[in-house]
């Protein structure tokens, strides 16, 4: 029975009630999304997943009630459907992702994914997202794929093989690309802060955006550099080309840059497009940290929107207002720590809002979520400064922190610090 058809034909293979996971990143399938909004026999349909990317149709306020989608882990697109109540989203660890899917604890129906174009020996991949889209893909009755020409094929455990597809549409589509923010003299003094903690030999995990990619751009004399990450983007290329991240001293799969996903734009999808050199794999084992803690000189940067004057660290939600998710972080920073002559970093600049607003905060705003905790803490760096927190009492983590503050906030933070803790 030939299994290839339009996205609606692939659609149709569902039925009310159904719990899909969504492929997400670069991964998202658009025109499968674009099918499943436009069918009204479709109802009760819950939708799991990570940063979904490009258009999506299901989360349109016309399909509200009909299809709703649960982030674990969000991105621009669903804030708003969440603060509205339309979509819910799920705290967890990256890590644990997988351990829903897999024992059932959230039992998946179907598995929305692209895929790559099969080999000769009819292995299709799971291109640029394997992160939970692994255990997804293996726990999911009915897998419905788009399988698109222009996907990056994939190594490490990302094989999907045709033959358990059950519906699929072919499509030739260019991948949404993340380019690769201007750097801002805080950024910048950042990024410096940073490459002067990270050593030869040491081995990287890094998020999106404009930190990590100045953190890449100031660290081309260093020697063998390694990546163990939960995702990489442009920045890492460039580190790779000029010879810095070699993988050599890395003891976890020596030689291979190790990823669960990639975003960026498209040199970063050319560079993994079928690279052995690239292992993509899945965020349960990326993101072990037993895993991570056996990687000498582990060295997490992780960004942060809010962070307390006894070191509490929010990430995934600005007050109540859900932003992003907790990701990797505490799976990084924990293992980091752990790791010998581990660095786990969290950076971010002193204010938001154009300046108008600090980030370092006596008290956190109500309804942010600590993602860090103050016990798991240990670098903080902002473009005024660097501080290790690990070892220090609330007293000094205060002192320490208003340095690290914006100048001019600096007298209130002290004022509100001396009120809070009789200092
Ligand atoms: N109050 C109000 N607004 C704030 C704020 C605060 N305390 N902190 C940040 N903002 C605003 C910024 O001004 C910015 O707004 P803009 O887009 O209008 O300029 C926006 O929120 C985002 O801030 P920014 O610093 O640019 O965020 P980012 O894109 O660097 O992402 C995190 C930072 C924390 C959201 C991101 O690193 C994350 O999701 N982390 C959690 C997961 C994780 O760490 N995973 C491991 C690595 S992938």
């Amino acid at each position: 029975m030939a299994r290839e058809s339009t996205a609606a034909d692939v659609i149709a293979h569902l039925r009310p009630g159904m719990r899909c996971f969504v492929h997400g990143a670069a991964a998202t399938p658009t025109p499968l999304l674009d099918a499943l909004a436009a069918d009204p026999a479709l109802h009760d349909i819950t939708l799991y997943h990570l940063h979904l990317d490009g258009p999506l149709a299901p989360l349109d306020v016309a399909h509200a009630g009909r299809i709703r989608s649960v982030s674990l882990f969000t991105g621009p697109a669903c804030r708003v459907p969440i603060a509205e109540g339309r979509a819910d989203y799920l705290p967890v660890f990256l890590s644990e992702i997988p351990g829903l899917f897999r024992t059932r604890a959230l039992p998946l129906d179907a598995a929305l994914v692209q895929l790559s174009p099969p080999d000769a020996h009819g292995m299709c991949t799971l291109g640029p997202s394997v992160d939970v889209a692994r255990a997804a893909v293996d726990s999911a009755p009915m897998l419905l794929a788009e399988i698109n020409h222009r996907l990056p094929r994939s190594h490490g455990d990302s094989a999907v093989p045709l033959s358990r597809v059950t519906a699929w549409t072919e499509t030739d589509r260019p991948l949404p690309e993340h380019a690769p923010t201007p750097e801002s003299p805080v950024v910048a003094r950042i990024g410096e802060l940073i490459a002067d903690l990270v050593v030869d030999g040491a081995t990287l995990q890094m998020g999106i955006g404009a930190i990590p990619d100045a953190v890449c751009a100031r660290l081309g004399n260093r020697l063998e550099l390694g990546i163990h990450t939960e995702m990489f983007s442009d920045g890492v290329v460039d580190l790779v080309e000029a010879g810095v991240i070699t993988n050599r001293r890395k003891p976890i799969l020596r030689g291979q840059l190790t990823t669960s996903f990639v975003i960026g734009t498209r040199r970063v999808h050319d560079f993994v497009d079928d690279n052995p050199t690239v292992s993509f794999q899945p965020s349960d084992w990326t993101n072990d940290t037993a895993l991570i803690r056996k990687i000498p000189r582990m060295t997490a940067i992780n960004s942060a929107l809010q962070v307390d004057l006894t070191g509490q660290v929010v990430a995934d939600s600005i007050g109540h207002r859900i932003y992003s998710g907790i990701g990797g972080q505490m799976d990084f920073i924990r293992g980091a720590a752990r790791a010998e002559g581990g660095r786990p970093i969290i950076a971010l600049p002193s204010t938001a809002k154009g300046g108008t607003i600090s980030r370092i905060v006596t008290t956190l705003d109500p309804g942010a979520g600590v993602v860090t905790t103050r016990g798991h803490v240990h670098w903080v760096v902002t473009e005024h400064g660097a501080v290790n927190l690990h070892g220090l009492t609330l007293r000094e983590r205060g002192e320490r922190l208003i340095a690290l503050a914006h100048p001019d906030v600096r007298e209130e933070l002290r004022r509100e610090w001396r009120g809070v803790r009789n200092y």
